[in-house]
């Protein structure tokens, strides 16, 4: 496995492999079983002929709230551990000023999909992840990307990015992983105290439960709401959203048989949590 620091660094390195299948997983780093499972997917698609690349770079772009950013875990010696254990070919590790030309001043903002659900809390979060992911798709080339479901707005706006702007890579999502008890993997998830750690696999206990409720027929918005109060029945937890909507427009649903979507987003004390269930009647 070769680590990058530099885009040039990076661009010699992946010379000799131009032409194979070339996969990417954009990460920002902290990896768990959820990131090893994106790494490992690509490992697959990736064949033994292709090669697969990861890119660890804390975003500042994308953050809305510099105590989120601040605090957000790093831990780049295990990280670079977990990427060789799965399979990695080369990791692009680069820094806020490698990445971003102080004066930069193009935007790539999504206008639809992003309004709704975490963009409509998070202003200017999605135009800092098609920046930064468009940038990374420039710099690597891949042929393919993974990213996972748990970010599932995140999934249908960079389809859209790659989609609306002719970009030639195939985009892949990963199905969550949780832990034992059905709590989402995620890098914030040490930041729990062990109060909100023991209650927040009720997220997912909740929305296995509007998923039967959803297919016996049950109307959105009771769904939605017994989710949200049952959530802000735990001590500490204010809920951001709870919605049900479209898979793949992320908006209102006009077919009970389209896939729909519920997602979740939850503050638990100082830590947003989001997680989120497909939904069909049938
Ligand atoms: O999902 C993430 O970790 C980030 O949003 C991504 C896609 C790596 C872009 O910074």
């Amino acid at each position: 496995m070769q680590t990058a620091y530099a885009k040039e660094e990076l661009r010699s390195m992946l010379a000799p492999l131009r032409g194979r299948r070339l996969v990417l997983v954009p990460t920002m780093g902290a990896l768990h079983e959820g990131h090893a499972t994106l790494l490992r997917q690509a490992r697959q698609l990736a064949g033994e002929d292709g090669a697969v690349v990861a890119s660890i770079f804390l975003n500042p772009v994308q953050f809305d709230n510099a105590g989120d950013l601040a605090t957000y875990p790093k831990t780049p010696v295990q990280d670079l551990e977990i990427c060789h254990a799965c399979g990695v070919d080369v990791v692009f590790m680069p820094s806020p000023d490698t990445m971003y030309c102080s004066d930069r001043s193009i935007t790539m903002e999504e206008t639809h999909l992003s309004t709704v659900l975490c963009g409509a809390s998070r202003p200017g979060h999605f135009a800092g992840v098609c920046l930064v992911v468009s940038k990374l798709f420039n710099l690597v080339q891949p042929t393919d990307a993974v990213f996972g479901k748990k970010d599932y707005q995140q999934l249908a706006i960079l389809r859209r990015m790659v989609r609306d702007m002719d970009i030639p890579i195939q985009i892949h999502g990963a199905e969550i992983v949780r832990d034992a008890d059905g709590l989402a993997l995620s890098s914030r998830n040490v930041r729990l105290t062990p109060e909100h750690r023991a209650s927040a696999p009720s997220i997912r206990r909740l929305l296995l439960a509007a998923r039967e409720s959803y297919a016996a027929g049950q109307p959105a918005d009771d769904i939605c709401a017994v989710v949200k109060r049952e959530l802000e029945m735990i001590s500490g937890v204010r809920c951001d959203y709870v919605e049900l909507v479209d898979a793949e427009t992320l908006h209102e649903l006009t077919s009970p048989q389209r896939l729909a979507l519920l997602a979740v987003a939850a503050w638990f004390g100082d830590v947003r949590l989001i997680d989120n269930i497909e939904l069909s009647r049938s």
